[in-house]
């Protein structure tokens, strides 16, 4: 191993964690950290009030999208499947592993956050439109989750989902803060999975895993959720202009940062498959922010120079963190929060850097053609 895979492996070490055990799996998933997924509630009385009339039309499109359930029986393993499984994973390295196994337990807690969520709304209001809504993203995300999970029974590492519903602490957020980030993670979700699909498709020899051969039907589920938001917020102005331009801001930047420091956590996972993460992650953010240009007046810039130097920063920032962490005691504690207050300040500088607008289009929806 050379000097810098190993710092590198060091880092991963620091910031992942490694998982042994089902109980390992299992608390990892519960944990709340500021890059692990988490759980969320809102104001089920204010998602009752809303009215979508002003985009009946695509809405009602949607809707028989969603009843005509193309992927009805995309989320089964085929005889191949165990096959791959059971050839290429003692081929993986064991830093590889944990990355694997890391990037299966944040991926399963980020689509059982969704299930929840829809399924909590669904059935706590009467709202027809929306009730139906929360019910079909509800049926798409637990397909997701429980296909998730099967690949990690495979390495006797299943989550007990019933438990970390019952365990893991919930974040509230109002409505408009549920749209902003949910939309947020339905598009970055999409265009994460696209990205690899499409890179694996390019690169056969380079899937080390069978469940990506499941993305591309998959990522078509993700992205009409986004859908589905970005007309609930075309439906409500006034989440799209005035001071809500600054919590619009906001959201990007923090779902693109954090995204970026976890994903560079994992070099080893986007080498596998032949990226750098950094080229992995510009592309995803590049293809999710074309697609905001239906929904969102503004735009973070993400070719500006400063913005780049600041993601960096961010990851570097991280790393310090982790270490001061691993330190302990009163000089840990010390450089720890002296690193809290620079990626804070970091993020401050990012949040002000000029942003690009965009006049919304006059058709909501866009197909997803990546
Ligand atoms: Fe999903
Ligand atoms: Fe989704």
């Amino acid at each position: 191993m050379t000097t810098s895979a190993s710092l590198e492996f060091d880092h991963v070490e620091l910031l992942i964690g490694s998982v042994e055990s089902a109980a390992d799996a299992n608390a990892k998933a519960v944990r709340n950290t500021v890059l692990s997924p988490r759980f969320y509630t809102t104001d089920f009385a204010a998602m009752d009030r809303l009215n979508i009339e002003a985009v009946r039309a695509e809405w009602d499109v949607m809707m028989k999208e969603y009843e005509g359930d193309n992927n009805h029986d995309h989320f089964q393993r085929d005889a191949q499947f165990a096959e791959e499984v059971k050839t290429l994973m003692p081929q993986l390295s064991p830093e590889m592993r944990q990355e694997f196994l890391d990037f299966l337990i944040s991926s399963l807690t980020s689509e059982f956050s969704g299930c929840i969520l829809y399924n909590e709304i669904r059935k706590n209001i009467d709202n027809p439109d929306i009730k139906q809504l929360m019910t079909y993203m509800a049926r798409d995300e637990s397909r997701h989750a429980g296909f998730i999970n099967q690949s990690l029974k495979d390495f006797d590492l299943g989550i007990d989902l019933g438990q970390l519903k019952r365990t893991k602490a919930y974040t509230f957020f109002k409505p408009k803060y549920i749209f902003y980030a949910t939309y947020l993670s339905e598009k970055i979700g999409y265009a994460r999975y696209i990205t690899i699909f499409r890179q694996l498709e390019r690169h056969p020899d380079k899937r080390f895993h069978p469940i990506f051969r499941w993305f591309e039907r998959w990522c078509n589920d993700e992205f009409r959720h986004g859908e589905s938001f970005a007309l609930i917020m075309r439906s409500q102005p006034e989440l799209l202009r005035g001071v809500n331009l600054l919590w619009i801001r906001f959201f990007i930047l923090a779902v693109y940062a954090t995204m970026y420091v976890r994903d560079h956590t994992r070099p080893l996972l986007h080498e596998a498959m032949g990226f750098k993460s950094t080229e992995y992650d510009y592309e995803v953010f590049r293809i999710t922010s074309e697609i905001a240009r239906q929904v969102f007046p503004v735009e973070v810039d993400i070719d500006h120079p400063s913005f780049r130097a600041g993601m960096e920063r961010l990851v570097e920032l991280s790393i310090a963190n982790a270490q001061a962490k691993e330190r302990g005691g009163l000089v840990g504690n010390l450089l720890r929060a002296t690193t809290a207050v620079q990626a804070v300040w970091t993020f401050g500088r990012l949040y002000f850097l000029p942003v690009k607008r965009n006049a919304l289009p006059t058709q909501i929806r866009v197909q997803p053609t990546w």
